[in-house]
């Protein structure tokens, strides 16, 4: 039997900019999915017990599916005669936003690779979890496999050109609580990034406007972290809400737990991955983590209490 695992994440700055080249930060969180997989089976066999995972797996099965089907392709696995039992489990929900694919895909790709005794490196099992992300998001980034993969705050730009992506390491002097809201509203992320493309595409002008400023965000955002200035990352990060909303990938939902967060004295608030539904970020250091997280809770939303800077990056640079 091989076995694997992979760290959920928050994209802290920079979702869907990151897909057309623009940078974003993203930290892994300290939760994970993890998978046994097993060369047994009359036909590859999916039990996904992972918490929450009901309607998510439902909806998302056809893709789940897909990207296992991209996964054996790549790592040159015979997928007629891989008849597999796979199961997946962990700490990390399923909830749409929280790196819930990626984290699932990396799980696999390191379980496969030990079940048929392959030496992958990191790198690798990287490069794979990209290929089964196209499963669920269409044309993505690659920041969610990359924080699956390596864990830690990482700074990530995607090379548009096909060659290697930016992926730095970045520290803070010490963790920060956030919490996660969920919506339960479980969205695709694919339609969601097609989406923004075809938006940018009919409006050039001003969605060259609203990237430019999604990459200065992120520039500031990067120096805040670095100086541990919390209160400018939390305003940053209601800036790029706002630039979410823009682009068209918020939702009434989202927007009414960013706005409940707040009240409740988060410093920053915005919604988290493709959108559309899915889960929020709240900046709430200290006490004001249960704060706003009970605030959700009375109002009937799951949450995830979980902090940002908590996980070592385990990747080279
Ligand atoms: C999804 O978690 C993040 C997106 O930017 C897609 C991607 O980067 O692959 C929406």
């Amino acid at each position: 039997m091989g076995i694997g695992s992979g760290f959920g994440k928050v994209i802290l700055f920079g979702e869907h900019f990151v897909v057309h080249g623009v940078p974003g930060i993203v930290s892994a969180i300290d939760s994970t999915v993890d998978a046994e997989v097993k060369k047994i089976g009359e036909e590859i066999t999916v039990r996904d017990e992972r918490k929450g995972a009901k309607g998510y797996t439902e909806k998302k099965r056809a893709q789940q599916k897909e990207s296992i089907e991209r996964m054996l392709e790549t790592m040159g696995i015979d997928a007629e005669k891989a008849v597999l039992d796979i199961w997946l489990g962990g700490n990390l929900p399923s909830f749409s936003g929280i790196g819930a694919s990626a984290a699932s895909s990396v799980a696999i790709a390191r379980a496969l690779a030990e079940e048929f005794e392959m030496d992958l490196s990191d790198e690798k099992i990287n490069d794979v979890a990209y290929e089964a992300e196209k499963a669920y998001a269409g044309t993505p980034s690659g920041i969610d496999n990359t924080a699956a993969t390596y864990g830690g705050l990482i700074w990530f730009k995607r090379n548009l050109m096909g060659g290697p992506n930016t992926i730095e390491k970045l520290s803070m002097r010490e963790p920060a609580e956030i919490v996660m809201g969920n919506t339960g509203i479980v969205a695709d992320t694919k339609e969601m990034v097609a989406g923004v493309a075809a938006r940018k595409k009919r409006n050039p002008e001003e969605y060259d406007w609203l990237f430019k400023q999604a990459e200065d965000l992120a520039f500031a955002a990067k120096k805040a972290l670095a100086k541990f200035d919390l209160r400018k990352v939390g305003e940053l990060m209601n800036a790029n809400h706002r630039l979410l909303q823009e682009i068209e990938v918020s939702c009434k939902e989202l927007d009414y737990l960013v706005d409940l967060a707040r009240t409740q004295g988060a410093f920053g608030a915005k919604l988290t991955g493709g959108g559309g539904g899915g889960c929020m970020v709240a900046l709430t250091p200290g006490k004001l983590q249960e704060v706003v997280a009970a605030a959700m809770e009375k109002e009937g939303f799951e949450v995830l209490r979980t902090k940002i800077g908590v996980q070592k990056y385990k990747g080279k640079n």
